[in-house]
């Protein structure tokens, strides 16, 4: 899905970043441009970053407490 329309930004991209390493909006932001602007995409994108941050933090505590288990 289309996150920022100004520079042709997918959820996907973002989440590549992400899983790239990317830690915040302002690292996203620097390094794809998003929300830099109208900036009407900002608000969700960051809704969007910190939805996925936590969906890979709770993946990575998971996949962490099945390692300590076995
Ligand atoms: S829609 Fe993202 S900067 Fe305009």
């Amino acid at each position: 899905m289309l996150v920022c329309i100004c520079k042709g930004i997918t959820d996907k991209n973002i989440e590549d970043e992400i899983f790239g390493g990317a830690a915040s909006f302002s690292e996203i932001r620097q390094s794809l441009g998003l929300g830099s602007c109208c900036g009407q995409c900002t608000s969700y994108a960051k809704d969007l970053i910190s939805t996925t941050m936590t969906q890979l933090q709770l993946s990575t505590n998971t996949q962490l407490a099945y390692e300590v288990k076995c």
